[in-house]
């Protein structure tokens, strides 16, 4: 006989911004609010990711009784009784401190400074220590090379006021998937700078495809110099995947659909492909492109 996994026990009442909502016990008090329309803005959370709670933008108002206290919504388990309050006035001048904390942190983000503007965030309270800074220290680019990717070459060095994040902790093991730029919300991580001119030197002139070291097109060869931006094969791949980087899709992760149309755009593309063009510029296109942040 099939269980039903929701027993009558799991299910709980909490009150949501004031209205009553049925969830289940222990579910993460942020995915049951964004499912109930409450808008919470977040920085260092990603489905699928183990959460860090590491911004505090998410933060809300939990009561119970005369209890109450601040809490970071990402990594909160809810229960039975649990009144939540998302976006009173207390709540958002907590949330407005926090935008003050990261913006002193790193002026240079263009998230942090669309976040200001939402807010009414004018200045910073907090001292700044490095005015093109961007990184916030979130840690998404380290727990994808860890728990997605797999790779660990990036982690976290220093302390205190020089903690950041060592982009090349570990060269020899990235496999140039690009996914630590594309989950970063600040662009603080540019891949063609930090890691791909690594990578060049790393293979000097036996170049596998990056797709091929994420294990999508096993045995492809990149004959562009891992200027994936020019490449018909990454541009396919990036939109086969849509609206996840492929190594998610790789690792099984999310579009397990999209593996097997993939899997089998690998079976058209023998494994030294040249579906790439040899470095001459389209004159169709010259002057139009750039290096996307997610290469
Ligand atoms: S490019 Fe991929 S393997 Fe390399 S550091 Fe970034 S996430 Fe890790
Ligand atoms: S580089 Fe980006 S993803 Fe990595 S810790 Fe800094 S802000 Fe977060
Ligand atoms: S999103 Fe919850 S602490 Fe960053």
């Amino acid at each position: 006989m099939i269980k039903n996994p929701t027993t009558p026990s799991d299910t709980i009442t909490i009150t949501l911004d004031g209205q009553p909502i049925t969830a289940k016990k222990g579910e993460i008090l942020l995915d049951v609010a964004r499912r109930n329309g409450a808008f919470i803005p977040t920085l260092c959370h990603l489905d699928g990711l183990t959460p860090y709670g590491a911004c505090r933008l998410c933060t809300v108002k939990v009561k119970h009784g005369s209890w109450s206290k601040f809490v970071t919504s990402c990594n909160y388990p809810i229960w039975d009784g649990l009144e939540v309050e998302t976006a009173t006035d207390e709540v958002n001048q907590n949330r407005k401190l926090v935008i003050e904390a990261l913006l002193s942190r790193a002026p240079k983000a263009p998230v942090l400074q669309n976040l200001a503007k939402t807010y009414g965030v004018t200045t910073t309270r907090f001292p700044n220590l490095d005015p093109a800074e961007k990184c916030i220290l979130c840690g998404l680019c380290v727990r994808v090379c860890d728990d997605v990717v797999g790779a660990h070459a990036i982690g976290f060095v220093g302390r205190g006021q020089d903690r950041r994040v060592g982009i090349h902790i570990n060269d020899a093991a990235c496999i140039g998937c690009g996914a630590c730029s594309y989950v970063c919300p600040t662009d603080a991580i540019d891949m063609e700078s930090v890691t791909v001119g690594h990578f060049r030197d790393r293979w000097g002139e036996d170049r596998p495809c990056r797709y091929s070291l994420m294990g999508l097109l096993p045995g492809s060869v990149c004959h562009n110099n891992y200027e994936c931006w020019r490449c018909e094969t990454d541009q396919t791949i990036m939109d086969l995947c849509q609206p996840v980087h492929p190594v998610f899709v790789a690792r099984g992760i999310d579009n397990a659909g999209v593996r097997s149309v993939i899997r089998k755009m690998s079976v058209m593309i023998p494994p030294d492909h040249e579906d790439c063009d040899d470095g001459s510029t389209d004159e169709a296109t010259a002057g139009q492109q750039s290096p996307p942040s997610d290469t």
